[in-house]
């Protein structure tokens, strides 16, 4: 009789545990693909990035919940790790919404995390595109929240629009002019005229400039910048952050005005810079841009279209977040782009490709399997 009831309880947590974790470790990218975690759920992290800490790297990600309200900041930033980059285990929650009746700001719109270590303060630092609630997508604001622990919780601190007050280091006459936009407000898509003639910086001048999808970069310096799609999404900044990482110092530049770029990925390789960047079209994908430059603070030169054989121009259908250096690997990058699934967010998929170097130009090409020792 006992035999049979340890029979039955062993067939159970087996059957059980079969359905919760991941049954077979991955050891290779499947790009577009469902992609397990530890307990066998598809990973929700979109509009992430990568950092990588004691040995260790950590995803952090939009938690997407189902349906296309799923779309809005639900959960929060989930974070996983890795040792490998192909298994991930769930470590949670890492910035969690607070509820609405916390009166927080960060209720709604929370997109595009990003973490890094402060190594002089030892903190870890996230900052994310934030539209507080009840203004639509018109806050473009930028949140940040720290930790001691890399996975967190993280206590969110402020959210901002950078520079109020400065001018950027590259910055036109017309901008010290009045701005005809002035009480204006437009779509983010596109504009009824030129940015600069329209003088949106000055508009925002007081009030801080509008910031909206974004990452961040550590420079081989410790020096940390803030990339973001401002002026209604017309011209990507690039601001330096203060030494605790927690605040924009002022100095920051101006790039590809009225180009409209969203999805910003920064990488640096031989004392170049990269950007790869998307076109704005809401969830859906166009055609990937990448950049290059000697100097964070630009001349920035535009290298056009990175991917190869992407027939349909649209990023092998995703858009860029972050472009990961593999540890230990020289010249090994991975590019990391969403599929998204604005009918069903949580369904969105990871594109994760690996980056080629053609001269000054970086190149991706589609592959549906691919591992790390192949490259
Ligand atoms: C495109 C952006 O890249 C995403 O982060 C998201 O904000 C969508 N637009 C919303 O339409």
């Amino acid at each position: 009789m006992m035999k049979n009831i340890y029979a039955i309880f062993f067939t159970v947590l087996a059957l059980f545990s079969a359905c919760t974790s991941k049954p077979v470790a991955d050891d290779s990218f499947k790009p577009g693909e469902i992609w397990s975690d530890n307990n066998g759920i598809h990973i929700n992290a979109h509009g992430g990035g990568i950092l990588f800490d004691q040995g260790k790297y950590y995803w952090f990600g939009e938690h997407k919940t189902e349906g296309e309200q799923g779309n809005l900041a639900n959960v929060g930033v989930h974070c996983y790790s890795s040792s490998d980059l192909y298994n991930w285990t769930d470590e949670g929650i890492a910035l969690a919404v607070m509820p609405e009746s916390s009166g927080s700001d960060i209720e709604k719109g929370l997109e595009r995390p990003k973490v890094v270590k402060n190594e002089k303060t030892g903190k870890y630092i996230m900052w994310f595109h934030l539209e507080p609630k009840g203004k639509g997508y018109k806050g473009a604001l930028s949140g940040v929240a720290v930790s001691d622990n890399v996975t967190g919780p993280y206590v969110y601190l402020k959210a901002v629009r950078p520079s109020a007050g400065h001018y950027p280091v590259n910055v036109l006459d017309i901008h010290k002019g009045d701005s005809p936009a002035q009480n204006q407000n437009f779509d983010g898509g596109s504009l009824p005229g030129n940015v600069d003639t329209l003088n949106i910086l000055g508009r925002d001048m007081k009030g801080g400039q509008m910031a909206r999808d974004m990452t961040l970069f550590v420079d081989d310096d410790g020096k940390a910048y803030h990339i973001y799609s401002s002026e209604e999404n017309s011209t990507l900044h690039i601001a330096e952050l203060s030494d605790d990482y927690l605040s924009h110092t002022g100095k920051y530049g101006r790039f590809f005005p009225g180009r409209f770029m969203e999805a910003p990925a920064m990488f640096k390789r031989k004392g170049k810079y990269y950007l790869m960047m998307s076109g704005c079209t809401g969830w859906s994908p166009n055609q990937a841009r990448s950049a290059v430059s000697d100097n964070i603070f630009g001349e920035w030169k535009e290298l056009g279209d990175p991917c190869i054989g992407d027939t349909t121009k649209t990023t092998f259908h995703s858009q860029s977040t972050y472009i990961l250096p593999v540890q230990g690997k020289e010249d090994c990058y991975i590019y990391m782009g969403d599929r998204w699934n604005p009918k069903d967010a949580i369904d969105g998929r990871y594109v994760w490709l690996p980056i080629r170097f053609d001269g000054d130009r970086f190149t991706i090409e589609w592959t549906d399997q691919w591992k790390l020792n192949e490259q």
